[in-house]
């Protein structure tokens, strides 16, 4: 059984195939011989979070596949009860043909997939969001690779993460970046980093050192093919917004800070933006601001690693 839950559950040989088929099925998206591989298939979809992005590229995602979206919010089933993770994986496994998840705390994904006997896809936890850093890192490919070599062309490219450098897409970004052969560099106050989970997880893998962190975001943003920012307050975190907005403002992405990196770098924000916080409406707008096509990119990717999930069960 294939899940996942995190960028590394694809090995890097995986990629080339994974990204080509993104871009085949964005290619021949409402195509009447469009790839049916779900058809017959209900994927459910337990969401603890809000969502716009997400929700939506999956359920119009699976329904495009031939499949069956079915969307579970926490409280409206037993779970938000107090039913166990354990029940609810044997439960579902009889019922569907894979999950979708997205959760606070990331071990309940690990558990869905170990006692579970579907695919589990990972739709963002306190750790990690999986699927957003796949689509950005397809949305920055089609931009280098064009029509030819994909995965080969994020190589030796330099990302410059700003901002809350311990968070879930920051902690992504740090597994993507190692995983496609890319260099990171990381700005942020210091108190906020990762969880120690989260090192765990990179000595695991071997990327141990894999990056580089700095407090001075001119610094990270030095020759940065990429500068890249997220909100300072995630979900979940609300009680620490005043003191997250307090020291992180030295951190917001404005056009001197932009103007800063490469001068053809792109400036990529996996929404939503809290602009006047960690982003400028100048640079929301900017020529060189990808956002737009990375929100769109989370349908064609997201497609795709389902698809290849549903053929591996
Ligand atoms: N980027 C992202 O995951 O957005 P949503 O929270 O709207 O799904
Ligand atoms: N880090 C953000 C990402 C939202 C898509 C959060 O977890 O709220």
């Amino acid at each position: 059984m294939k899940h996942f839950l995190k960028e590394t559950d694809f090995a890097r040989s995986d990629l080339p195939a994974l990204f080509a088929l993104a871009r085949e099925l964005k290619r021949t998206r409402g195509a009447a011989n469009a790839p049916k591989p779900l058809a017959g298939q209900t994927w459910a979809m337990i969401f603890s979070k809000s969502s716009t992005r997400t929700r939506v590229s999956f359920e119009v995602g699976i329904h495009e596949l031939g499949g069956n979206p079915l969307f579970l919010n926490r409280n409206d089933i037993q779970l938000g009860r107090g039913e166990t993770i354990a029940d609810t994986a044997k439960v579902l496994s009889r019922f569907v043909h894979g999950l979708v998840v997205r959760t606070f705390d990331h071990s309940e994904v690990q558990q869905l997939a170990e006692i579970g006997s579907i695919p589990v896809i990972n739709a963002l936890t306190d750790l990690l969001h999986p699927c957003q850093i796949f689509a950005d890192l397809f949305t920055l490919a089609e931009r280098w690779g064009g029509d030819g070599d994909l995965v080969s062309s994020l190589r030796g490219r330099k990302i410059a993460f700003v901002g809350d450098r311990g968070c879930n897409v920051a902690n992504s970004w740090i597994l993507g970046a190692n995983l496609f052969g890319m260099k990171i560099s990381l700005a942020g106050p210091p108190g906020f980093d990762a969880a120690p989970e989260f090192n765990d997880l990179l000595a695991r893998e071997g990327f141990a050192g894999g990056y580089e962190f700095t407090t001075d975001p001119y610094a990270a943003v030095k020759d940065a093919d990429v500068v890249y920012t997220d909100v300072w307050v995630s979900m979940g975190k609300e009680e620490e917004t005043a003191e997250r907005i307090k020291v992180m403002s030295p951190f917001a992405v404005t056009p001197q800070l932009f103007s800063a990196a490469k001068p053809d770098a792109f400036f990529m924000h996996c929404l939503p933006a809290h602009v006047g916080q960690e982003v400028t409406q100048e640079i929301v707008d900017h020529p060189r601001s990808i956002i737009f096509d990375e929100a769109e990119n989370r349908l064609h990717m997201q497609k795709a690693i389902l698809a290849t999930l549903a053929a591996a069960r």
